[in-house]
């Protein structure tokens, strides 16, 4: 197999003045893989997406990606556009007027020409079938809607890894079915939070539980890995 993408060697972590979170957390992404991350609430998952992302900062333990080593803030800007994370709540990352203004946002900020963001944008709404909404005042979207809003806003990043925290939350049984196609369809390597079993069970090619501050590799392979 590949060079991992992410590689995580025991990470322990505390919230100020709180418990540890992660106790010695290992693990390596590859390309091509889609594990989904599980765990009881409060067990720490969010906290670890936010880790791998740099939003949060490890206490002990070493973060590598995309072949080297992160530590500082400045390490990770790069890892927050190859690796981007979809926050559990959709508030936190939509912050522009309109849909189409939120899509163009992270683009624009890379530095890329007004025509490039324009193709990029128009590109990501028509994969996510959001093409409806491009120019609908992003507050006042349903949901569902939000929601695949804030992926498509990760998607303009054109990112090499995505960092889903319950992408299938308040989407109804369609759309968590063109959910299913669209992420099976990325040659992206992804990390899944979700408590939908039967979401995952389509979507994953392996599974880790955070449980007691420690990750462990589910014992059953869910399907193959893609091949990229
Ligand atoms: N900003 C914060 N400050 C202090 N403690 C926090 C903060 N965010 C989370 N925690 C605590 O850290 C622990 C892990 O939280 P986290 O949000 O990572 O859990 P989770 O596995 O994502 O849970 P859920 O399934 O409910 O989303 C919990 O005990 C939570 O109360
Ligand atoms: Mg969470």
């Amino acid at each position: 197999m590949s060079l991992p993408l992410i590689t995580l060697r025991d990470l322990h972590f505390s919230y100020a003045g709180g418990l540890e979170v992660l106790k010695g957390v290992s693990f390596d992404l590859h390309p091509g893989e889609r594990v989904a991350l599980t765990g009881s609430n409060g067990a720490g998952k969010s906290t670890l997406l936010r880790l791998i992302n740099g939003l949060e900062k490890p206490d002990q333990g070493q973060i590598e990606a995309f072949g080297s080593l992160r530590q500082q803030e400045k390490d990770f800007r790069e890892v927050r556009v190859r690796a981007g994370l979809v926050f559990q709540d959709p508030d936190d990352q939509l912050f522009c007027p309109t849909v189409a203004e939120d899509l163009a946002f992270g683009p624009l900020n890379l530095g890329k020409s007004h025509q490039e963001v324009m193709d990029i944008v128009g590109r990501t709404l028509s994969l996510l079938h959001l093409e409806d909404l491009a120019h609908r005042i992003t507050h006042k979207l349903s949901g569902g809607q939000k929601r695949l809003v804030a992926l498509a806003t990760v998607m303009a990043l054109e990112p090499d890894v995505l960092l889903l925290d319950e992408p299938t939350n308040d989407l109804d049984r369609e759309t968590k079915q063109r959910l299913i196609a669209i992420l099976t369809e990325l040659p992206l390597a992804m990390v899944i939070v979700s408590h939908n079993h039967h979401f995952l069970n389509r979507v994953a090619t392996r599974q880790v539980e955070l449980s007691e501050g420690r990750l462990f590799e589910a014992a059953e392979e869910k399907a193959t890995v893609l091949e990229i």
